[in-house]
């Protein structure tokens, strides 16, 4: 996997104009939350999610290995994934930041395994820890999905480095 990622650099492309190009890629956001060893609630924000599989039903999502959350999922088995709706803009920026007092004023329930979820999300789904595998500065995530709630509210879109609301967008292209 060091290997890989040596050859990407041999490549010679620039890892901001990656990130620009992968940009044009509208996504949803989601906050994806564990618990650590001593409860405490754990969750970032990530627009890496996507399906898998729905029979066995998988889902996706990479870590950054420099991300302060990082040990907490290595060793908890459980983690939820919250799709954030077009309202939770302002949650969206705050789990997008390192912060010992994330939770601080945020609603949530727990989950199986203590996942704390999220209210007002446009969905929830509760993942099992399938596989982990490496993905040169990321570590990519796959979890067996275990429970799922849609709430049927408008998504939050993250495109181009900013946040989208759908409805805005369909009615700028009419
Ligand atoms: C729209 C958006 C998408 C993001 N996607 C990811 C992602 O897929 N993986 C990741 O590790 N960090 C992602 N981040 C950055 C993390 O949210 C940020 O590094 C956060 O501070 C990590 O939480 P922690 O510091 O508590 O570990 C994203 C940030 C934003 C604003």
């Amino acid at each position: 996997m060091a290997k890989a990622a040596r050859e990407t650099g041999r490549t010679g492309i620039d890892p901001r104009q990656l990130r620009d190009v992968l940009g044009a890629f509208a996504t949803g956001v989601v906050v994806v939350t564990t618990q650590r060893r001593d409860g405490e609630p754990v969750g970032l924000t990530v627009n890496s999610f996507n399906s898998v599989s729905l029979d066995p039903p998988l889902i996706l999502w990479s870590l950054s290995l420099a991300a302060p959350s990082l040990p907490a999922f290595r060793s908890h088995d459980f983690f939820g994934i919250n799709i954030l709706s077009e309202r939770q803009r302002e949650l969206c920026v705050r789990f997008a930041r390192p912060a010992a007092d994330k939770f601080a004023g945020v609603r949530f329930d727990r989950s199986v395994g203590g996942t704390p979820l999220l209210h007002d999300a446009a969905a929830h789904l509760v993942c099992r820890t399938y596989a982990r595998y490496p993905g040169g500065d990321h570590e990519i995530y796959v979890g067996e999905v275990l429970s799922i709630e849609d709430f049927a509210r408008p998504p939050l879109v993250f495109h181009q480095g900013s946040f989208r609301r759908l409805a805005d967008m369909i009615e700028h292209e009419g």
